[in-house]
């Protein structure tokens, strides 16, 4: 589409004061006039175009671990419910009962995927709200029965995870954080001796977000389900890339998010096994039957129900384009670039994530330098009080320094083609070479 800027000249417009400028694909469209022939909202989203930072355009976009470009056919799918369908669920009107039937309907598409009822499903706000409402809700249950439960997760799970586990340890709850191996995996074994009669909930994640090592949750679950302890999973990552029958994984709490398969931002879901004991942690109207109060948002639950069938359906054609890709960036770099380490598991790996530590340089830097050629990556590091931290995925994991603090994140999606893998494995031995140089002259 052109995104030039062209006023509107057409000689009987009522706004000839206006300063309103027009895409010109736009204004081909709408027959020229800047008002008169369209609706103010072509006028408002025009704003938000102005940003250079709204479309990608040509950046080659490698960071499908943080998040995914919503599908085009899910955009289509969820308009109806603003325009047409935008009645509130619970009402008992026809405008109601019509969005209450695409709920339901979207609600019975995520079961069918996840091979459970619809009502074990949740609507959450996402990811975190998910993990949260695990979390929170089965230890209060916990707390009815047992004054100080304990609880196991692992040290390289996700914030949403980790934090929630510390603030709940903060209000008396004890935590065991597992440790992990080189590769950032929980042995069954280890998890079987860390089970105490107290124990009342294990999270562990199927797909680690970092470095894309893989999990043996049905191993891990059977352990847990073996001492009648409820099982947890983050499959945040797993989704569109791992089966998510949460009958064969053998877990009892599950949670997704929609952004990650190319869905909508702001919405995702918890899985909750029947007769799983949890208390809802956030309380109001009855909605998602009293478990999560709040007016549906039915355009987004239809918009992840369909991104999730597609990612589904997706899912062999996505793995095997995605490793293809994933494997020759390893390749390359591994060949071309001295000092480089592949972070994760070699094979037990999500097929869309190469996480490489460049010793002797500042992942920010790179990151930097790539932004600027048109790539988008991440950085397995941040910046805290001032100094660089290495992820702490990879301090779990005893990545050594040089490379924890240079590891970079690329993760591929289905739109990124053989090309941009080469551009991108063109251009990071010259940018490594540069800063590894100017580290030195600094010393
Ligand atoms: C493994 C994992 N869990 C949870 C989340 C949080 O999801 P959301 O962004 O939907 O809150 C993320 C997001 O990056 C993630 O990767």
């Amino acid at each position: 589409m052109a995104h030039s800027r062209v006023r509107c000249h057409r000689s009987r417009c009522r706004f000839r004061a206006c300063t309103v400028q027009w895409r010109q694909a736009d204004r081909d469209v709408y027959g020229g006039c800047c008002r008169e022939n369209t609706e103010s909202v072509n006028i408002v989203t025009s704003q938000f175009d102005d940003s250079p930072e709204m479309s990608l355009g040509t950046t080659i976009y490698l960071d499908h671990a943080a998040t995914t470009p919503t599908d085009p056919a899910v955009i289509e799918a969820m308009l109806p419910f603003w325009h047409e369908t935008w009645g509130n669920p619970s009402s008992l009107y026809a405008a109601g009962r019509q969005a209450r039937a695409a709920l339901d309907r979207a609600r019975a598409t995520l079961a069918e995927i996840l091979h459970c009822h619809p009502r074990e499903i949740t609507l959450t706000s996402g990811g975190s709200e998910s993990d949260n409402l695990a979390l929170r809700g089965v230890v209060a249950e916990a707390r009815r029965a047992t004054p100080q439960p304990h609880l196991i997760t692992s040290a390289v799970e996700h914030h949403a995870v980790l934090h929630t586990a510390m603030a709940l340890e903060k209000e008396g709850i004890d935590v065991t954080y597992m440790p992990v191996d080189a590769y950032g995996m929980v042995s069954p074994n280890d998890l079987a001796a860390a089970i105490r009669p107290e124990t009342c909930l294990v999270s562990i994640m199927d797909a680690n977000n970092e470095v894309g090592t893989i999990n043996p949750i049905a191993e891990l679950a059977a352990v847990a389900r073996a001492r009648h302890i409820p099982f947890h999973t983050d499959a945040v990552q797993a989704a569109g890339a791992l089966p998510l029958d949460v009958d064969a994984l053998g877990v009892d709490l599950l949670s997704l998010s929609a952004h990650k398969f190319n869905g909508p931002k702001g919405i995702g879901l918890l899985y909750t096994r029947r007769g799983t004991r949890w208390t809802p942690q956030i309380t109001g109207g009855g909605q998602e039957t009293n478990r999560r109060a709040g007016t549906e948002n039915v355009a987004y639950a239809v918009g992840m129900a369909v991104a999730l069938a597609r990612a589904e359906v997706e899912r062999p054609r996505a793995v095997a384009h995605c490793s293809v890709l994933r494997n020759r960036l390893i390749e390359r770099v591994r060949a071309e670039i001295p000092d480089v380490r592949l972070n994760g598991h070699p094979t037990r790996r999500l097929a869309n994530n190469a996480n490489l530590g460049f010793a002797g340089v500042e992942a920010e830097s790179l990151l930097i330098l790539l932004d600027a050629e048109g790539i988008a990556a991440s950085a397995g590091s941040a910046c805290a009080s001032g100094s660089i931290e290495p992820s702490h995925v990879l301090t779990a994991m005893g990545v050594p320094e040089p490379y924890a603090l240079g590891t970079l994140r690329f993760s591929f999606g289905a739109e990124n083609t053989a090309d941009e893998v080469e551009s991108v494995a063109d251009l990071l031995p010259r940018l490594v070479v540069r800063l590894r140089s100017l580290a030195t002259l600094m010393v």
